[in-house]
């Protein structure tokens, strides 16, 4: 039985991610959660003739604890977006308490459920999940994930400009790092099968892929952030955890993880001096970095400087609040 939850699923992302997962078969039980709206939203979705069975609460009366009992699946897209003019670290203020609180209520009811971070700033929510997770001496980190997907969704879809592929999900391309301007480091020098960029176009496809959220920030004017290809991206990453907890071997998906916990992720901390990192599938991260092209090196140093700081502010934030 694979019960899912998303909290913040009245937002913008929430929404269409709950009705991808409200309408994929895998799902056998969904279940919202929000500060507003979840019964409006829970009512509409309950008339798809789709397997999942859907509940709905709001905060009060235990609303959390009733939506997360019995989850193998959170997805939180919980907490404020960008404006025009916003860093993503610029949302840290409130989302990184709305994160923590959320993931106190996974590690009291929850513990054994995969918990896939969508909220930003990702590069400090994550360390901030798994900072509350430890502190209740819950933390499994291979359980803790930081959804890239996104970045990983636009490297394929901007690189098809240049190649023409018919299918742009047919190529893989890794993308490794965190989730905020230069700390996203397209792999194309790895793509497969192999891409051929032509010189004067490389650099701007990598920036387009670091800086494609502020893209659609810009053209949304004020009105929020990417939700639509988010829940496309979210979706596709949380199938992917669905399907390997019924046990599909073989599924490689980049994303931010605790990487002193993850198989080969030790050596990728040493080597970069940082403990969170979306390196290309967990398994394979290390053989990844010994083949970088030099360029491809230039732009990790900086993506580990923009990390380290990153990180240090949301571990300091569950152990000396403000
Ligand atoms: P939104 O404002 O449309 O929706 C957020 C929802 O969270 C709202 O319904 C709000 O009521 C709810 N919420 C707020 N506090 C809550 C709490 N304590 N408990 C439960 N729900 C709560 O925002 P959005 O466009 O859906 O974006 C959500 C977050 O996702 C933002 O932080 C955004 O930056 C981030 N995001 C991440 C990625 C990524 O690639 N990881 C991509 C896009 C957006
Ligand atoms: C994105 O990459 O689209 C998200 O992280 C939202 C944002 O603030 O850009």
């Amino acid at each position: 039985m694979v019960k899912a939850v998303v909290l913040g699923a009245a937002g913008g992302i929430g929404q269409p991610l709950s009705l991808l997962l409200k309408a994929c078969p895998l799902v056998d039980e969904l279940s919202l959660y929000d500060v507003v709206n979840t019964p409006g939203v829970t009512a509409d979705l309950s008339h798809i003739s789709s397997i999942a069975k859907i509940t709905g609460y709001l905060s009060p009366d235990d609303g959390l604890k009733k939506a997360l009992t019995g989850a193998n699946v959170v997805v939180i897209p919980a907490g404020i977006p960008r404006k025009p003019g916003m860093t993503r670290d610029d949302l840290f203020k409130i989302n990184a308490g709305i994160v923590r609180d959320l993931v106190q209520g996974i590690a009291e009811n929850c513990p054994k459920a995969f918990i896939l971070v969508i909220s930003n700033p990702v590069n400090s929510t994550v360390p901030i999940a798994a900072e509350v997770m430890k502190k209740a001496g819950k933390f499994d980190p291979k359980r803790l994930f930081g959804v890239t997907t996104l970045d990983v969704v636009r490297a394929e879809t901007f690189v098809q400009d240049i190649t023409g592929e018919k299918d742009p999900s047919k190529t893989v391309i890794p993308v490794i790092g965190g989730h905020s301007g230069e700390t996203i480091v397209p792999l194309f020098s790895l793509a497969k099968p192999k891409v051929n960029i032509p010189a004067d176009k490389l650099a701007p496809l990598i920036k387009r892929v670091q800086f494609g959220g502020d893209e659609v920030v810009e053209a949304k004017g004020g009105a929020g952030s990417a939700t639509l290809s988010m829940a496309y991206a979210g979706f596709r990453f949380a199938e992917k955890i669905i399907k390997a907890m019924k046990g599909e071997k073989g599924i490689v998906e980049p994303t931010y993880v605790y990487l002193p916990g993850v198989n080969g992720g030790d050596v990728v901390a040493k080597e970069n001096g940082v403990d969170y990192f979306s390196p290309s599938g967990a398994e394979k991260a290390n053989n990844i970095l010994s083949e970088l092209d030099d360029n491809e090196k230039e732009l990790l140093e900086v993506c580990v400087k923009g990390l380290k700081g990153n990180i240090e502010k949301g571990v300091d934030f569950v152990h000396n609040p403000p």
